[in-house]
């Protein structure tokens, strides 16, 4: 098999700025907390993902990567998942509308093969609705697994041996991602947990991380605000002596 990049240098050159990945957690115990159903956490989750994407767009963020649903979520009780399913297909079109607006590139990342017909088509149209935006690439992690994407491809490879950079747009195309994935540079996880939950394992090599006790229906711009402003002070090495980048 031929390992050809299949994205352009031009792609990566309109999302110029930091890579940042969230995992959102925290909708079920804060839903809990207030006394509502579980499925209105999520509802909550996804005001607060209308939130960020904005204030993502005018702190300069280039990429967002959203952990909306990891391929153990569907161990979750079937109305549980049921509901987030019906929930994703409502927030997908509203937020493809908004980010039409804003000049956001949303493409959806992970399996497509297990997710319904009707889920498949609209995601199918918010991508093409949005290909043109070119001020922020917001990506959806949806049934995504990182581990799974390491595993099918390499054995898309059948042995080949590629570089680093093959092999993620190799990744980036098992997981149907339409622009090539980039490093992440910053992961925020909400809701208390220190833990990476099998989110973009190789694209985290070098990414800072940062986890906050808030929920995620707590979280608001002013916390992404500060949380770039606290990346932007942190001393990024990647592998060399620090002389070596104070240089
Ligand atoms: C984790 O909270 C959150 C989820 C499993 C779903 C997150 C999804 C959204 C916020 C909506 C995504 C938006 C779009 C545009 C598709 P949890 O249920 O694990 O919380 P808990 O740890 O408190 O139980």
């Amino acid at each position: 098999m031929s390992i050809a990049r299949h994205g352009s240098s031009s792609a990566h050159a309109a999302f110029a700025g930091p890579h940042v990945a969230i995992v959102m957690d925290g909708n079920g115990r804060w839903a809990t907390a207030h006394g509502l159903p579980r499925p209105a956490g999520h509802e909550a989750g996804v005001r607060t993902v209308r939130e960020i994407v904005e204030r993502a767009v005018e702190e300069g963020v280039g990429t967002l990567t959203l952990y909306a649903f990891s391929s153990d979520n569907w161990k979750r009780p079937s109305a549980e998942v049921s509901a987030l399913m019906r929930l994703f297909r409502r927030a997908l079109v509203n937020e493809a509308k908004r980010c039409l607006r804003n000049g956001v590139r949303l493409t959806v990342l992970g399996r497509r093969d297990r997710l319904s017909s009707s889920l498949r088509e609209t995601i199918d149209q918010v991508e093409a609705v949005t290909v043109a935006g070119t001020r922020m690439h917001l990506r959806i992690a949806m049934d995504y697994s990182a581990r799974d994407a390491m595993v099918r491809a390499s054995a898309a490879l059948r042995g080949e041996s590629v570089s680093r950079e093959a092999f993620t747009d190799l990744l980036a195309r098992v997981d149907h991602d339409l622009v090539p994935a980039r490093d992440v540079d910053l992961v925020i996880r909400t809701g208390g947990e220190q833990r990476l939950s099998d989110f973009l394992l190789w694209e985290c090599a070098y990414a800072e991380l940062l986890f906050l006790d808030k929920m995620w229906p707590e979280f608001v711009g002013d916390d992404l605000a500060e949380a770039l402003a606290d990346f932007r002070g942190r001393n990024r090495r990647f592998g060399l002596a620090p002389e070596q980048v104070a240089s």
